[in-house]
């Protein structure tokens, strides 16, 4: 494959160096949490576009149901010849979106940008052979390592998309962080396209992050995995288990990774010894839930103004197209 089409972002990108720093301080806190990234190693990658395609999973054919509908609308509201795409995956969604500003002609540059090497490099492959008149640059690193990159660009006519609720895997002060650092990356006039899960009952909630096939399961288990080959760890993934619920309080989904035995593990390369007792849970991951009026104030404070709102006949997912 030709080197340029995927650009490897290193630590001069990134204002805080990642050696699993991260990991230590989540898992000797008390109760003990881990960073959603560590999801997605390859594996985990895959593990995701699998869930994407669970009959419990709604989020995913939801969004694309009304990128069905509105990408021409969107293509030709924003007028862009660059589109970012923060964790991109496998771009399936997004190729709703290149083919409309396919459409409108001219030269265009879509920037996908992930943190799985695997994926990035088989889409942006891929895509560069379904658009060939497209310029096609993937861009591997974390959200943090790919908009400090971003700002120093030129920015005319882009626009950012973060897709499939994933500011929802972020707390409030990380949504907040990103934002400001969305608003860094564009220029005024460019706009910034969101993704985001609407807040709906626990019975609709729940069963989309425990599946019945245990793909959820997987996925939340093969963080362990991931930390092992990272890390030289050694956790045993037969004594966790994955549970999700939902927090009516927060509006979230907290997942977590039950540990059924009195137990050490170690984390070699980070100098690391974890007990653990019977029942103790790692909390890897909450999935904020959103209500639209709330999220256009944080927005609005961003200096990201709301253009426009789509949505599913359910309410159940929204797309907020806003402009710096
Ligand atoms: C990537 N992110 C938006 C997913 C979500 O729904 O929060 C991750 C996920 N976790 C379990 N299932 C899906």
């Amino acid at each position: 494959m030709p080197p340029q089409l995927v650009k490897i972002l290193n630590d001069s990108y990134q204002a805080v160096k990642n050696d699993g720093q991260d990991v230590i301080a989540g898992l000797t806190k008390n109760p003990k949490t881990l960073p959603p990234k560590y999801f997605y190693d390859d594996y985990g990658s895959e593990l995701f576009e699998q869930i994407c395609a669970l009959p419990e999973y709604y989020p995913t054919r939801t969004e694309t149901s009304i990128l069905k509908e509105y990408a021409n609308e969107i293509s030709e509201l924003t007028g862009s010849r660059e589109l970012v795409e923060l964790g991109s995956g496998s771009s399936t969604k997004t190729r709703l979106l290149l083919d409309a500003y396919q459409k409108i002609g001219n030269s265009f540059t879509y920037i996908p940008t992930d943190v799985s090497g695997g994926i990035l490099k088989t889409s942006v492959l891929e895509l560069q052979e379904k658009y060939p008149y497209f310029s096609i640059q993937g861009l591997l690193g974390t959200y943090q390592q790919t908009l400090a990159y971003l700002e120093s660009t030129p920015k005319a006519l882009r626009t950012i998309c973060f897709l499939g609720s994933s500011a929802g895997n972020f707390s409030p002060q990380e949504f907040d962080n990103l934002l400001t650092k969305v608003t860094r990356s564009l220029q005024p006039g460019n706009y910034f396209l969101l993704g985001i899960d609407l807040d709906k009952s626990q019975e609709i909630l729940e069963p989309a992050y425990n599946d019945s096939e245990g793909v959820t399961a997987a996925f939340n288990l093969n963080m362990l995995s991931h930390l092992n080959w990272r890390f030289q760890g050694n956790f045993d993934l037969d004594v966790f288990n994955h549970k999700a619920i939902y927090n009516q309080a927060e509006s979230q989904i907290e997942m977590r990774l039950y540990c059924q035995e009195n137990v050490t593990f170690s984390l070699e390369t980070l100098d690391l010894k974890v007990n653990f007792q019977a029942g103790e849970s790692i909390m890897t991951e909450i999935s904020r839930k959103f209500d639209l009026g709330i999220l256009q104030t944080k927005l609005e404070a961003k200096e990201l103004k709301l253009k426009k709102v789509w949505t599913d006949p359910k309410k159940w997912f929204g797309l907020i197209l806003c402009q710096a």
